[in-house]
């Protein structure tokens, strides 16, 4: 089968084009490198033994995309291109909302002119808004807090538009909660451009002496320990997600929706403290105020997924933060 990754030299992108040239899939990366960089591609050549095709394109540009959907006989789509940084979307609402939804109308433009209606799309549990119940399903009541999940969210409507209007399409959207961790070569993983936001790569950063310490968003939520709870998944847990995704589609059409989470919550000071096992190093932390935003707890219900798909996450906690930790090594190194 031929997929086109859009955003496939991204974090989640760059993993999942590992795993499916690894299944025998034949992949096309479409990256404008707007936050990562053209070395990600020499790394998964390095792991899988040869180079994924490439067109270096900003989404947006409908033609090229169409182009590429033709020159590379493509018959199915994973949509991971995209910005994703919460506080961004909040001071810069115009650039997400061209970049995301706009992005997203231009490749299902290009799509639907090239005869291509097989879509998975990186959808995001933030479109769950604040937890109204736990663990959050997908029938749970979607909402937006802030731009970022309101494109992510406008793009699941779209989407839904898109199959009652031609029931041809096949379309999943994947809910991910918090990826986290790297591919075990250490060659590839999360990359952040400037200063992280999540949690995980700042964590390595100061287990690395980068930084002198995680600041600790909160130690008053209704949580075990005081601090925020999340529900934290191997990023090859879900590159796996999506070959299931993919097979799935090809039985069956409409539109779909699953969260790929493992089911388990945690507290940041549980992962601070399977860092520092996994690591060898301290990683010292201070207290301070909530993060505006911030809920106390998120955590998936992954039945659907595993009933569906036949997919459930299998990494555990120490491998997360053992792949992430030789990633930072090796990185280092590189
Ligand atoms: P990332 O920033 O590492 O990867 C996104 C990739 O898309 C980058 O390589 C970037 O250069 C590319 N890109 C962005 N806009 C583009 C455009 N207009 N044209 C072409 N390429 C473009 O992010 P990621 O963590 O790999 O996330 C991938 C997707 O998953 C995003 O849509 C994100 O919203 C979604 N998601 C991420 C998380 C997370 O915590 N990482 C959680 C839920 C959902
Ligand atoms: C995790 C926990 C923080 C940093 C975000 C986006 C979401 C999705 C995943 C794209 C929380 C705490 C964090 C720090 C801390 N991205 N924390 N100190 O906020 O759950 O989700 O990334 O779709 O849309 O909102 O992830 O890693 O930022 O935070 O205490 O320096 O760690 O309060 O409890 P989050 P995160």
């Amino acid at each position: 089968m031929n997929i086109l990754l859009t955003g496939g030299a991204g974090y989640i992108g760059s993993h999942t084009t590992v795993l499916l040239m690894q299944a025998g899939l034949h992949v096309c990366v479409l990256d404008n490198f707007c936050n990562s960089e053209q070395i990600v591609l020499e790394r998964i050549a390095r792991i899988t033994g040869k180079p994924p095709s490439f067109v270096e394109a900003d989404v947006c540009n409908t033609s090229v995309v169409a182009d590429a959907l033709k020159r590379y006989e493509v018959q199915a789509v994973i949509h991971f291109a995209g910005l994703k940084a919460v506080g961004g979307s909040v001071t810069q609402p115009i650039n997400y909302y061209a970049n995301n939804v706009q992005g997203t109308i231009s490749l299902l433009q290009a799509m639907q002119s090239s005869g291509v209606k097989t879509l998975v799309f990186s959808s995001s549990a933030t479109v769950y808004g604040n937890p109204q119940y736990l663990p959050i399903d997908e029938s749970h009541p979607t909402s937006a807090t802030n731009p970022y999940g309101r494109t992510k969210l406008h793009i699941e409507e779209m989407l839904t538009d898109v199959s009652r209007s031609d029931p041809a399409w096949r379309i999943a959207c994947l809910r991910y909660f918090n990826p986290v961790g790297a591919h075990e070569s250490g060659l590839i993983g999360e990359n952040p451009r400037g200063v992280p936001n999540n949690l995980m790569p700042l964590v390595a950063q100061v287990a690395s002496g980068l930084r002198p310490y995680v600041q600790v968003f909160g130690n008053d939520y209704s949580t075990s320990d005081g601090t925020g709870v999340r529900d934290y998944i191997h990023v090859m847990d879900l590159a796996e997600g999506h070959l299931a995704a993919l097979q799935y589609l090809q039985k069956n059409v409409g539109w779909h929706g699953f969260n790929l989470g493992t089911g388990k919550g945690r507290s940041v000071l549980e992962m601070i403290r399977a860092f520092e096992s996994a690591s060898g190093q301290a990683v010292p932390f201070k207290v301070v105020p909530r993060r505006v935003g911030d809920v106390a707890a998120c955590y998936a219900k992954a039945n659907k997924a595993c009933e569906l798909l036949g997919w459930s996450a299998k990494r555990d906690l120490a491998s997360m933060c053992e792949s992430t930790w030789n990633f930072r090594i090796n990185a280092k190194e590189q």
